[in-house]
């Protein structure tokens, strides 16, 4: 494989589009969610090999849930069908499987299967997939307040304690480096409530390509975009590169 300048260390993917990959196709919208999880089996193989740290994919969003019945009762299918046949590969390619979201809202057996998996997967050291599903960015943010004041409240924090990073500490992503890179496919420029905290300093990347058309080829093309741009979180230009050569010496 090619070597790519500046991979990102953590890349976050809104797979959208299935729907209307399936609809150019005159198949069932079903169809485009099997397909897309072809897409991500490629896309996971890929980032696996070009050592990115971590990689978080939007399954579902907390909004989804306003989909029709059938639409949403074949994506926890198709969901629980990619974790039962996915888990050994991905535990083989030393892939470690966290799922982020409200999973409260599962059936119990699908709350099984991500439990086992991710217990099948929790030692591997390579690249650190994170599935969100039925997440929402403004949940996790709530999430994280709810338990910080949970602790003031106990008295083992005062509220001058609260922090930025005591935020990030608290939430599902914790641990974890902020993403460097976000990909949205099937052309809407949105974030539609993905990782809103986490993706302060993001760079943004939107392309028209719909998910289950979205390869290895495409997604060295989003890399590339980013390897070409100069993050300069508030700085000037010119310190950007005085640091870069600063750092070289
Ligand atoms: C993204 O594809 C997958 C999920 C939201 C689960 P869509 O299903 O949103 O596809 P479009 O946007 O209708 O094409
Ligand atoms: C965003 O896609 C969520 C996922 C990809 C899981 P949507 O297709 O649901 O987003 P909106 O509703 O068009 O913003
Ligand atoms: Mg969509």
């Amino acid at each position: 494989m090619e070597t790519i300048q500046n991979i990102p260390r953590h890349i976050a993917i809104v797979m959208d589009g299935n729907g209307r990959w399936a609809r150019k196709k005159h198949r069932p919208r079903f169809m485009g969610h099997k397909k897309g999880v072809e897409a991500v089996r490629e896309i996971v193989k890929t980032c696996s090999l070009l050592k990115v740290e971590c990689l978080s994919l939007f399954a579902f969003s907390s909004e989804n849930w306003k989909r029709p019945e059938e639409e949403i009762k074949n994506l926890m299918g198709l969901f629980m069908m990619a974790l039962e046949r996915e888990a050994r590969s991905l535990a083989r390619n030393n892939v470690r499987l966290q799922i982020i979201g409200d999973l409260s809202h599962f059936s119990e057996k699908l709350q099984a299967k991500i439990k086992q998996v991710e217990e099948l997967t929790k030692d591997s050291d390579g690249l650190r997939l994170i599935v969100a599903a039925n997440y929402g960015g403004r949940w996790d943010i709530v999430e994280s307040t709810r338990d910080i004041a949970r602790t003031i409240e106990a008295g083992v924090l005062r509220p001058d304690d609260v922090k930025e990073d005591l935020i990030s500490d608290n939430l599902t992503t914790t641990g974890l480096p902020d993403p460097d890179l976000f990909i949205r496919t099937g052309g809407e420029k949105r974030i539609s409530n993905f990782l809103l905290w986490q993706m302060a300093y993001t760079e943004l990347y939107f392309t028209d390509v719909l998910w289950p058309d979205f390869d290895e080829a495409e997604l060295k093309k989003a890399i590339s975009d980013y390897s070409s741009r100069q993050r300069r979180f508030g700085k000037t230009s010119e310190q950007v590169i005085a640091d870069k050569k600063a750092a070289k010496k």
